[in-house]
């Protein structure tokens, strides 16, 4: 059965802070195989070219994203939607907030690289406008898995 999509006006995109952290962490250790560390959040929020974003619901911390933005160029370095809230159109709206945010910077493009099995996010990036520019050999040490390298490019046609 399709999931519903939460409606744009009840998500609340804002920048992530130290104390969505726990939050996160438990977001975390529950998605990823190898999952970020405190010191890993704690370092991108430190990072004054970080653009780190959590979404919520109903007061509740449902989804993040960080990316950081050097010189033109920006790269998601994380995004994860909590389970019961997945295909409702949460991980769509961090990106477009991530997207419109970039513009205003006078970004160009917007890089990242995901696992060549994860469908739901490969389908999720190439729905918003990324393309496959390349492949990285056995990028992941857990899983010897190749990554995919996407990009997104923001100049008017
Ligand atoms: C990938 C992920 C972030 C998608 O988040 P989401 O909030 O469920 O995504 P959305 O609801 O915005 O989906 C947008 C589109 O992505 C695609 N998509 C999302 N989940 C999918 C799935 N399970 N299978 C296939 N396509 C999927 C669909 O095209 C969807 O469009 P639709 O709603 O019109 O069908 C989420 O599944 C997740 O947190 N996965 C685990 C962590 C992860 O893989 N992060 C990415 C690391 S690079």
């Amino acid at each position: 059965m399709m999931a519903q999509h939460i409606s744009e006006k009840d998500l609340c995109i804002q920048d992530m802070s130290e104390k969505h952290v726990d939050r996160i962490l438990g977001m975390e250790g529950s998605t990823f195989l190898t999952p970020w560390t405190r010191a890993s959040f704690v370092s991108a929020l430190r990072d004054r070219n970080g653009i780190n974003l959590v979404c919520q619901y109903e007061g509740d911390v449902i989804g993040y994203l960080t990316s950081f933005m050097v010189l033109d160029e920006a790269f998601i370095t994380n995004l994860c939607v909590e389970l019961a809230h997945r295909k409702k159109g949460v991980a769509t709206a961090l990106l477009i907030f991530l997207i419109n945010k970039v513009k205003l910077n006078r970004g160009a493009h917007i890089f990242l690289e995901v696992r060549e099995k994860n469908i739901a996010a490969i389908s999720l990036y190439r729905k918003v406008g990324f393309q496959l520019i390349g492949v990285r050999k056995k990028y992941y040490a857990d899983t010897k898995e190749d990554a995919s390298v996407m990009r997104l490019s923001l100049q008017a046609e």
